[in-house]
């Protein structure tokens, strides 16, 4: 095979619910993510000498074992036990980084996706799985993408019905500066809020059923208005990145938003609306004082793909 491309998308969180501790010290979660049509590009080649070769249009990215690229091709070729197996990786990056958009592990997933086929091992989506749970813990999600929800350390995932993507379209925002890391984030969690903590498996069931059966789902189903989203990390996040805090006081003020809400540990923002032009109607309204404070802003679809390979239907945002 010569060449192959394969696309990532951007995912956020329409729910996330901090249930717990576990024993391997991760948190317990009960999570709803969707991916979005900003997405970042990988096209890749074999070669023969055994390398892993990254090269990246974002300058800032790290293009050693530090991104989950090249993790997941090493850890790729070490379970079929074939070490000798090479790529060229171009990654072309539209994800903002650092961002609460899991654009590292759905890179790393797009690498599990495309090399499973550009080195013709046959992995199933199982077992595609078990290597992406191994490497991080919305790697699982972002294989398969569109609406999920997600339990346990994230890996746990369930469609719940939600096969179509929601007929929403999002307003993103990112602050140019703002950075959170999210061992941090889910530290500054635990500190503040570990002694409500719930600790027994059949809380976490009844929180799971909860929110399987509430008015989210519901709402993405198209049964029902959305509610509130909630974040726990939200204001943990908030109280220490006033960035986080003004934007969401921003996107609050637009007209047609329909919720608003910070993706997974942040520091990226985000609202709903009915429809792709009412997004753009609320980023035109908001885009002097977007600027003004900083913030970068993309007008984005809901979408029914994770990493995907060749063209397919994903659509870059903003373009
Ligand atoms: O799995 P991943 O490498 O993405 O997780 C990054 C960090 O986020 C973990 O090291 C942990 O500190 C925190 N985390 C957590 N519970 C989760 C997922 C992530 O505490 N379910």
């Amino acid at each position: 095979m010569a060449e192959l491309t394969v696309h990532a998308p951007a995912k956020i969180n329409l729910h996330l619910e901090v249930l717990g501790l576990r024993p391997d010290g991760f948190h317990e979660l009960a999570m709803v993510m969707q991916t979005l049509d900003l997405v970042d590009t990988l096209t890749m080649r074999p070669t023969a000498d055994g390398r892993i070769d990254l090269h990246c249009d974002a300058p800032d990215l790290p293009t050693d074992a530090d991104n989950l690229i090249v993790r997941a091709a090493e850890r790729l070729r070490s379970h079929v036990g074939l070490p000798e197996l090479g790529a060229r990786i171009a990654l072309s990056k539209r994800i903002p980084i650092g961002a609460g958009l899991a654009g590292g592990s759905s890179d790393g997933a797009a690498a599990l996706v495309g090399l499973n086929a550009l080195w013709g091992l046959g992995l199933t989506a199982d077992q595609l799985h078990a290597v992406a749970a191994g490497l991080g813990s919305d790697m699982p999600f972002c294989l398969n993408g569109g609406t999920q929800l997600c339990f346990g350390r994230g890996e746990v995932l369930e469609t719940a019905g939600l096969s179509d993507p929601p007929a929403l379209a999002v307003l993103l925002i990112k602050h140019g500066d703002a950075m959170v890391s999210t061992p941090w984030a889910y530290g500054r969690c635990r500190e503040l809020r570990g002694d409500f903590y719930l600790e027994r498996e059949d809380e976490f069931e009844q929180r799971r059923s909860v929110l399987r059966r509430g008015p989210l789902v519901a709402a993405l189903r198209g049964e029902g208005s959305l509610p509130r989203l909630r974040n726990d990390l939200q204001s943990v996040v908030a109280a220490e990145v006033v960035s986080v805090s003004e934007g969401l006081t921003l996107l609050a003020a637009a007209e047609e938003a329909l919720a608003v809400a910070m993706s997974g540990s942040g520091p990226s923002l985000f609202a709903l609306f009915a429809d792709l032009a009412a997004a753009r109607r609320a980023a035109t309204a908001l885009a002097g004082p977007l600027a003004a404070a900083g913030f970068e802003s993309w007008c984005c679809r809901c979408t029914s793909s994770g990493a995907s390979l060749g063209t397919s239907a994903a659509v870059q945002a903003n373009e």
